[in-house]
């Protein structure tokens, strides 16, 4: 694990002034993960509460209140690469629409435009997500057991997610998977998914269980570590570290009589990438939240609303990214953020 430096203590008079993003351990920020909605399609236990209440349609940042704050993380703040993320972001009617904003500002620096989904609506709309400017895509898959499946979701359908991951293919948009491994659900199907993965040649990455479901139901012994995953690897494949980059997951190079390829596993809980952390997330509902493990978060959407400029927005935003916490490292055990996963977009 690297450790970060020590917090710097001059104050964010830094928050007022032009230049790169950071926060107070020197980290830049260049990735933002937009959550378009609270809302999902599926119910998978390690991420939605049982019962979850939405937010009320009138709390989500509109179509208009996106593109400008948007225009100033990317324009003014240095955000290179989007990620839409949801909830489902295909729930989203206008989903395309904010992926033609996004691109609009390639203009002003934009480098990326992606997408995390669930998959299951994606089949029939990923044509259109690629005419609107979309880049790449993650998709869930956290088995292809269908029982498996349906445990990992709230009882969905496997199939609908592969014709998904298939037709964005299709239309030339890149997909990755990502799969998070609960004990006890779906360690078995660790050996099944590479395989796939191998014989589609689509980049994988296993995700340990992160203290952050809205169920409360973490526990340290239901995380498949790192160690456990590659273990169970080396059952069929031979398996070599590769140099690490600044990507949330390790990546290992498999080999087999059946192939090559290569896996990630993004080890939040044995193994914290924290230290690079280059990333900022906007709730769906306004509100910046610098960690995956902030307690709160800095709420955008009510100073945007009363009619705040670009100035004022710019200097909370700095402000909130300076105080980002260390992460994980700082706090190994469970988080009070009164939102759970799909509030917060993975
Ligand atoms: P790329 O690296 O650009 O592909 O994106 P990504 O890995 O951030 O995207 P994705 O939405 O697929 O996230 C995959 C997993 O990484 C999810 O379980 C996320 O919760 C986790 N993840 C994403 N960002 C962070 C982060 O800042 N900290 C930690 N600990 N995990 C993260
Ligand atoms: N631990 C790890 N990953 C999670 N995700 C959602 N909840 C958790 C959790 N508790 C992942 C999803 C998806 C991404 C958006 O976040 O599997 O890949
Ligand atoms: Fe929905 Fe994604 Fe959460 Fe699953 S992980 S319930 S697909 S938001």
């Amino acid at each position: 694990m690297t450790l970060l430096p020590r917090p710097s203590r001059v104050l964010p008079l830094a928050a007022l002034r032009p230049g790169p993003l950071a926060d107070r351990y020197g980290r830049v920020k260049r990735k933002l993960r937009v959550s378009l909605t609270d809302r999902c399609n599926f119910r998978c236990p390690y991420c939605m509460p049982e019962h979850p209440h939405f937010l009320p349609r009138s709390a989500l940042l509109t179509r208009a209140e996106l593109r400008r704050l948007l225009r100033l993380f990317v324009g003014e703040l240095g955000i290179a690469r989007l990620r839409l993320t949801g909830g489902e972001p295909l729930l989203r009617r206008d989903l395309e629409q904010v992926l033609e904003d996004c691109a609009a500002l390639r203009a002003v620096g934009l480098e990326r435009i992606s997408l995390t989904t669930n998959g299951a609506l994606l089949a029939p709309r990923a044509a259109r997500l690629k005419a609107a400017g979309l880049d790449d895509l993650n998709v869930s898959l956290d088995a292809l057991d269908p029982q498996t499946f349906a445990r990992l979701s709230g009882g969905r359908e496997v199939q609908p997610v592969l014709e998904g991951i298939a037709q964005a293919r299709a239309v030339g948009l890149p997909v990755k998977l990502n799969a998070v491994i609960v004990r006890g659900v779906n360690e078995d199907e660790i050996l099944p998914l590479t395989r796939y993965a191998l014989a589609q040649q689509l980049p994988l990455r296993f995700i340990e269980f992160m203290p952050l479901d809205g169920r409360g139901a973490w526990s340290r012994d239901k995380v498949v570590g790192e160690a456990e995953i590659l273990a169970r690897l080396r059952q069929e494949f031979g398996v070599r570290e590769l140099p690490r980059g600044g990507d949330p997951a390790a990546y290992f190079a498999l080999t087999s009589r059946a192939g090559q390829t290569e896996i990630g596993v993004i080890a939040t809980v044995t193994n914290p990438f924290c230290a690079s952390c280059d990333r900022l997330r906007l709730t769906a509902d306004g509100a910046l939240y610098p960690c995956l493990f902030s307690e709160r978060g800095v709420n955008l959407r009510d100073p945007l609303r009363a009619g705040a400029d670009d100035r004022t927005l710019a200097a909370l935003i700095r402000d909130g990214v300076w105080h980002k916490d260390a992460g994980f490292v700082a706090h190994p055990g469970y988080t009070r953020r009164p939102i759970a996963m799909n509030a917060l977009g993975g």
